[in-house]
């Protein structure tokens, strides 16, 4: 598949290397592909990798990937053009957090709002599904943990586009993702991510991820 990832932050680079590690063509867009750390990312993730303006990678991608700060997040699709990613599935990373009072963050909106449903507004066309916003970046590709694999949860209003996302959390190492329903769960799911960033807080340690218990 032809992977767009829209943001080159640490979400970006690590969705990114697991998709070219998995053998995907992966670009990744921003806002300056001449930057050195771009060009470092692609140089270490080998041929599958490339790089491109927002705008290129949205029109390369057959998947994107958003990987936006919560204020960037407008701008950058604006950048990439909601007609790039029309039909598309577009995998939405991001959570709507306020650091202006310093940390831990906020969520900055809830309840009646997700970034999830922004995001989807945003890009009225494309199929968005919220998923990999509940974990810490070093552990989205291939979470390694010794009470097995975590459950990852994810939500959209497009029943196939969540296959499709549900396909690559499972090649990703996160067995039979858990389906929460359309895009408004997404404000369960950004405030899960603050359950896993507040316990970052008070065990000053990102070695944690969600898994259900069942019998
Ligand atoms: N960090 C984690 O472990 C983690 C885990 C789960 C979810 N998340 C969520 O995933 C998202 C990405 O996280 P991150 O840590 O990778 O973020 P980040 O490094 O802070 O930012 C990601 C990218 O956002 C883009 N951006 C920022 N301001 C912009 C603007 N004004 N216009 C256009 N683009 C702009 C930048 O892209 P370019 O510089 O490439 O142009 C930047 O690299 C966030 O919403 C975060 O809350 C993070």
């Amino acid at each position: 598949m032809k992977i767009g990832i829209l943001g080159s932050g640490d979400v970006g680079k690590a969705l990114g290397s697991g998709f070219a590690t998995l053998g995907h063509r992966v670009m990744m867009g921003t806002r300056d592909p001449t930057s050195e750390k771009v060009r470092l990312w692609v140089s270490k993730t080998g041929p599958n990798a490339s790089a491109g303006t927002f705008a290129e990678a949205a029109a390369f991608a057959e998947v994107a990937v958003l990987a936006t700060l919560r204020d960037g997040t407008e701008s950058a699709i604006r950048l990439a053009g909601p007609q790039n990613l029309a039909g598309k599935v577009v995998v939405d990373t991001t959570n709507p957090l306020d650091f202006s009072g310093g940390p831990p963050p906020k969520l900055s909106i809830g309840h009646t709002d997700s970034a999830g449903e922004r995001v989807q507004r945003w890009l009225p066309a494309a199929r968005v599904v919220k998923a990999f916003n509940i974990v810490g970046n070093p552990h989205m590709f291939r979470p390694d943990f010794p009470g097995g694999p975590p459950d990852m949860f994810i939500c959209g209003n497009d029943a196939s586009a969540k296959e499709t996302v549900a396909g690559i959390c499972t090649t990703f190492g996160w067995p039979q993702p858990i389906d929460l329903g359309g895009i408004e769960s997404a404000r369960y799911l950004e405030a899960l991510a603050m359950v896993w960033i507040l316990t970052y807080f008070a065990t000053r340690s990102g070695n944690h991820a969600f898994k259900l218990l069942r019998k």
